[in-house]
C-alpha cells in the first residue's frame, strides 16, 4: 500500500452510531484517490457519497463487496468527438453509444466539442449540438466550445457561454485552415476575452500552414499512402505551434491547455515555459503513450490516421516521464471513430481519410495495464491524470473526479488481476474495428456507478439514454 497520506478520504470512526439507512454500500474496497490509498467502505445516499469509513454501521438496501478490488473515482475523458460532422462523415458513435461505451470502460463523464461554423454564431453551434445530445446521453457530459471565427460578434458571446451555459473552456485550432483554424491575431483577441471572464483556452497546437504545404508536396510527388499523413505532420509542426501558443498565453495571461500533445519537441516548449513560472496544462491521449508510427506502414494504416499522428518510441518515453514530472496533466482519448468504409474514402489519397480513432472504452483499462501494471505510473498518478485533473482543470472538482463525502457517487470497481483481450467483437463502441485488436490487458472494469446508480454490472448496462446529465462547469483555475 502506498505511503500517501490517508486523511483526505475523511474516514469516519467505525464505532460511530448508525451512519445511514436505505442507500448503497460498497464494502471492503481499496479506495484510490489522487492523494490517498485506503481500505474502507463507501456509503451512498441518492446521487451523493454520504460517508466513507471502516466497517461502516449502515443498513443499506444494496451492498457490493469490493474485497480484493480497487475503487476509483469515475473516469473523466475531456476530449471526445461524438456524432461530429468532419471530413465528409459523422463520427460513428453518437451520444448514446459513445457515453454507454465510455461507462463500460469506467469513464462516467466526457467533454465533447461544439464546433462553431465560420460565419455563424457560437449560440447557433450550441443549439445544433444540443439537438443531437439532449436526452440522448447515458453518461454525464459537458461541452468545450470551439471558436473557429473570432470577431466582434463572437466576442460578445464568450461571457454568456461561461456565466449562463457553464461552458468555461474554448477550443482553438492552429491547423485545418479554411475550416477550423484561427490566426494569431484572433487567438490573442480570444485569449484576452476568455481571460476577462475566467475561462480557459484549449488548443490543437500544430502549424497548419506547414502541414498544408507538406500535404500538397507529397500529393504532387504521388506519395498518397497513410504513411504520408504521418510524414506531413513532423514533430517540428507541433513543437513550433506549442511554443507559439504558450508564448501567446504568457503574453495575455490567459490559462491554456494543449490537447493531444504527442511528442518531445512540443513538451519541451511547455517545459521551457515553466522556467518563467508559466503553467500551461497538457493533455496527451492513450494512443500516443502506447502506439507508434510504424503502424502507418501496415496495409490498414488508415485505422490510425489521426491528427497529430502517432510518433516514435522516444516520444512515448518522454510522455510517460512528463506524466511523472507533472508536465502532462491529463490522459484523454480524442475519441473520434469512423467505420472502415469511411476510412476508405482516403484509400487513394491519405488527405481524404477522416482523421480520428476509437478509444473511449479502452482508456482506463489500457492506462492501468500499460501504466500501473508495468510500473510506469503509480495508482495515485493514474487517478490524478484519468479522473481528478480533468475535473480540477475544467471546473468540476470536487463534484466530480474524486471519492469524497459530498461528491457525486461516480465510482469504478476494478479488478486489477483479471486479464482480457480487446476486440471489436466485444467492444461497445459503434465502430467496426479496434485500434487495439487482440491487445491483452491486465485489469478490468467490473462495476460502475454513475451518480449513485449502478450503471454497469455483470457486463450489462442498467441505465438508459437520458440518465446522462449535462454538467454546468465553474470558472476554471489557472493552477492545480
Ligand atoms: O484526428 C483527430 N484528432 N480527429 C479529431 C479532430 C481533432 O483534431 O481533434
Ligand atoms: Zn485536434
Ligand atoms: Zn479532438
Amino acid at each position: 500500500m502506498s505511503d500517501k497520506k490517508q486523511s483526505d478520504l475523511k474516514v469516519e470512526d467505525s464505532k460511530a452510531p448508525l451512519a445511514g439507512v436505505g442507500g448503497l454500500l460498497i464494502k471492503n474496497g481499496r479506495i484510490i484517490t489522487a492523494d490517498a490509498d485506503q481500505l474502507a467502505d463507501i456509503y451512498i445516499e441518492g446521487e451523493i457519497i454520504k460517508t466513507i469509513g471502516k466497517n461502516l454501521n449502515v443498513k443499506a438496501d444494496k451492498e457490493i463487496d469490493a474485497a480484493g478490488k480497487l475503487v476509483f473515482p469515475g473516469g473523466i475523458d475531456p476530449h471526445v468527438h461524438l456524432e461530429m460532422p468532419f471530413m465528409g462523415a459523422f463520427s460513428s458513435d453518437n451520444y448514446e453509444t459513445g457515453t454507454r461505451a465510455a461507462l463500460f470502460g469506467g469513464t462516467t463523464m466526457v467533454i465533447d466539442f461544439i464546433l462553431q461554423k465560420q460565419g455563424n454564431s457560437l449560440r447557433s453551434a450550441l443549439e445544433e449540438w444540443k439537438s443531437r445530445s439532449d436526452n440522448n446521453c447515458v453518461g454525464d457530459y459537458s461541452f468545450h466550445m470551439a471558436v473557429t471565427d473570432f470577431n466582434e460578434n463572437t466576442k460578445k458571446e464568450i461571457r454568456e457561454m461561461i456565466e449562463v451555459e457553464g461552458i468555461t473552456s474554448f477550443k482553438t485550432f492552429m491547423a485545418y485552415k479554411g475550416v477550423f483554424m484561427i490566426d494569431d491575431r484572433q487567438m490573442i483577441g480570444l485569449m484576452n476575452e476568455v481571460k476577462k471572464h475566467g475561462g480557459l483556452i484549449n488548443v490543437h497546437a500544430t502549424n497548419g500552414d506547414m502541414i498544408d504545404y507538406l500535404i500538397d508536396k507529397h500529393k504532387a510527388e504521388g506519395k498518397l499512402s497513410p504513411l504520408y499523413h504521418y510524414l506531413s505532420q513532423p514533430e517540428i509542426t507541433e513543437a513550433e505551434a506549442s511554443g507559439r501558443f504558450t508564448d501567446m498565453a504568457n503574453y495575455t495571461g490567459c490559462p491554456g491547455y494543449i490537447v493531444h500533445l504527442t511528442c518531445e519537441g512540443a513538451l519541451n516548449a511547455v517545459r521551457n515555459a515553466t522556467r518563467r513560472n508559466q503553467k500551461v496544462f497538457v493533455e496527451t491521449c492513450i494512443q500516443y503513450l502506447i502506439l507508434d508510427a510504424s503502424l502507418y506502414e501496415k496495409e490498414d494504416g488508415a485505422k490510425w490516421v489521426m491528427s497529430p499522428p502517432l510518433r516514435e518510441k522516444k516520444d512515448q518515453a518522454t510522455l510517460w516521464a512528463g506524466i511523472n514530472q507533472g508536465l502532462v496533466n491529463v490522459v484523454a482519448t480524442d475519441h473520434c471513430p469512423f467505420n472502415w468504409e469511411k476510412k476508405l474514402l482516403g484509400k487513394d489519397d491519405f488527405s481524404k481519410i477522416p482523421n480520428g480513432h476509437p478509444a473511449i472504452e479502452n482508456r482506463m483499462e489500457l492506462l492501468y495495464s500499460e501504466g500501473v501494471a508495468k510500473n510506469k505510473i503509480t495508482l495515485n498518478k493514474y487517478v490524478e491524470v484519468a479522473c481528478t485533473n480533468p475535473a480540477k482543470i475544467f471546473g468540476m472538482f470536487p463534484q466530480k473526479g474524486t471519492i469524497a463525502v459530498g461528491s457525486d457517487a461516480d465510482i469504478v470497481i476494478f479488478d486489477p488481476k483479471e486479464k482480457h483481450t480487446l476486440s471489436a467483437k466485444t467492444h461497445h463502441m459503434n465502430v467496426d474495428y479496434s485500434g487495439y485488436e487482440g491487445w491483452e490487458v491486465t485489469g478490468k472494469v467490473k462495476t460502475v456507478l454513475l451518480r449513485g446508480k449502478v450503471a454497469i454490472e455483470n457486463n450489462h448496462c442498467n441505465i438508459d439514454k437520458g440518465y446522462g446529465k449535462f454538467i454546468k462547469r465553474k470558472k476554471v483555475a489557472d493552477k492545480i
